[in-house]
């Protein structure tokens, strides 16, 4: 550990950073639409930091680039695509958000809804306790001329995704904040907040920015993800009549077992006692994905030990710790709100849904974007194996998205001097 490390401000980071708040199981996000009063209220919301540990409320605030600008904050040194936003034709392609997927029919944060300037995330112990927390923030934000133009509700599914599989279960250990890990899964802290060297050895966004406005601050990408789970299932079962066949063909899409076991390590059963097991790569164990087939969700979404140019190397970690996310989503009746947190969007989350997630020719294969999450419809997918391998053609798509924005999570005293 550098001596970096040792010095995080936590008094100056918001939560999210430090924790996915699991024991508020109750959240909601609420999106708003600014007026001119609106500094005297982002100084005034009382956001929880990366120090405190909430049993009770929990409440952190992220800006967009709009809001921002309404607040008369310079955005100089911000990033591109974070001042454009998500929704721009180049993005959208980038994305995949296109057909049934495109900004034009989104429920928020598309060209035809009101915009967005600020995400309130609200995290209660039970629903009543939540009601209670939205309705005093509702009060405070109406009298300060704000308006809700969403409200992301959420639905505690025990820590199961709609699919029916354990989601949460891998984290990069941030340097400095988490308590120890594996060094191949232990990430600079500039990964994800500003003001922190990062895994170049450097300040992601530079060393001014960094310092500045930017100090504490992380980048939030929020993406409504509707999941078609009829879909899903009637996939399964046309695929195969036998219900532990269907399991077995939804894991290696996966690449996790419903408890969260990975296939990597027990690629015949699940097996609960592995559930949170995450101290594992692919090169040595697996390098042809007879266990864990390649095209996988979990195996591309993080590749850990098998990226070029020298899968099973020192060099091949080193790359993948630049592409890495915090993943602090949360469930809702139909699907996902995919939330993650990273100090470089562009090379961080985008790299990650367009380069891995996306491409149909990730890691040399063909016509084989991510089984599970990929905008595209039709694509294949292959399962290899000994002495027969699989290969399944004409994957429907599971996963649409309905709404989307980028949002800055800005440190404490900048959140403070924002509304100043
Ligand atoms: C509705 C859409 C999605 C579903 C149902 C889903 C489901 C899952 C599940 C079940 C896991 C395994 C459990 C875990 O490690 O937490 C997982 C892991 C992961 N997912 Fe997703 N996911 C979705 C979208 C996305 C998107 C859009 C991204 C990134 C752009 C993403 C990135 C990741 C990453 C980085 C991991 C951890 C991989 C690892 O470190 O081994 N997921 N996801």
């Amino acid at each position: 550990m550098g001596t970096a490390a040792l010095n995080l401000d936590l008094d100056g980071i918001q939560g999210l950073v430090s924790r996915g708040y699991r024991e508020q199981p109750s959240a909601c996000f609420v999106l708003l639409g600014m007026g001119d009063e609106a500094g005297r209220w982002v100084r005034d919301v009382e956001v929880t930091s990366a120090a405190a540990r909430p049993t009770g409320d929990a409440v952190n605030l992220a800006l967009t680039a709009t809001g921002l600008a309404k607040l008369g904050a310079p955005l100089g040194g911000f990033p591109a695509e974070f001042v454009q936003g998500m929704v721009t034709p180049h993005r959208s392609r980038l994305l995949g958000d296109e057909g049934d997927g495109a900004p034009a029919g989104w429920a928020w944060g598309g060209p035809s809804t009101p915009t967005v300037d600020a995400g309130l995330l609200l995290y209660a112990r039970d629903d009543a306790s939540l009601a209670a927390l939205y309705e005093a923030h509702r009060r405070r934000w109406t009298e300060h001329g704000l308006v809700e133009v969403g409200k992301l509700d959420t639905t505690d599914l025990d820590g199961f995704e709609p699919f029916g599989f354990r989601d949460g279960v891998s984290q990069p250990v941030i340097e400095g904040l988490s308590k120890t890990g594996p060094a191949w899964n232990t990430v600079r802290a500039g990964e994800f907040v500003l003001g922190y060297p990062n895994e170049y050895g450097l300040y992601t966004g530079g060393k001014a920015f960094s310092h500045g406005v930017g100090r504490n601050g992380s980048y939030l990408v929020i993406r409504q993800l509707a999941q078609d789970v009829a879909g899903f299932r009637r996939f399964l079962e046309q695929a195969t009549s036998d219900p532990a066949e269907q399991t077995r063909l939804a894991a290696k899409m996966v690449g996790r077992w419903p408890s969260g076991a990975p296939l990597a390590l027990s690629p015949n059963e699940d097996d609960p006692a592995l559930a949170d097991a995450n101290d594992f790569g692919y090169f040595d164990e697996d390098p042809y994905g007879f266990k864990c087939p390649i095209g996988a969700h979990v195996r591309r979404a993080n590749p850990r030990d098998s990226l070029d140019p020298q899968p099973g190397s020192a060099s091949s970690i080193a790359v993948g710790k630049r592409h890495r996310l915090l993943r602090r989503g949360r469930e809702y009746e139909h699907g996902l709100h995919f939330l993650c947190l990273n100090a470089n969007i562009s090379r961080q989350f985008e790299f990650i849904q367009h380069t891995w997630i996306n491409n149909p020719h990730f890691a040399g294969l063909h016509d084989e974007p991510d089984p599970l999450v990929s905008p595209s419809a039709g694509a294949a997918f292959r399962i290899p194996a000994e002495p027969v391998r699989r290969r399944v053609t004409g994957l429907p798509r599971f996963v649409t998205v309905r709404g989307g924005g980028y949002f800055f999570l800005p440190g404490v005293r900048a959140l403070r001097s924002f509304g100043a």
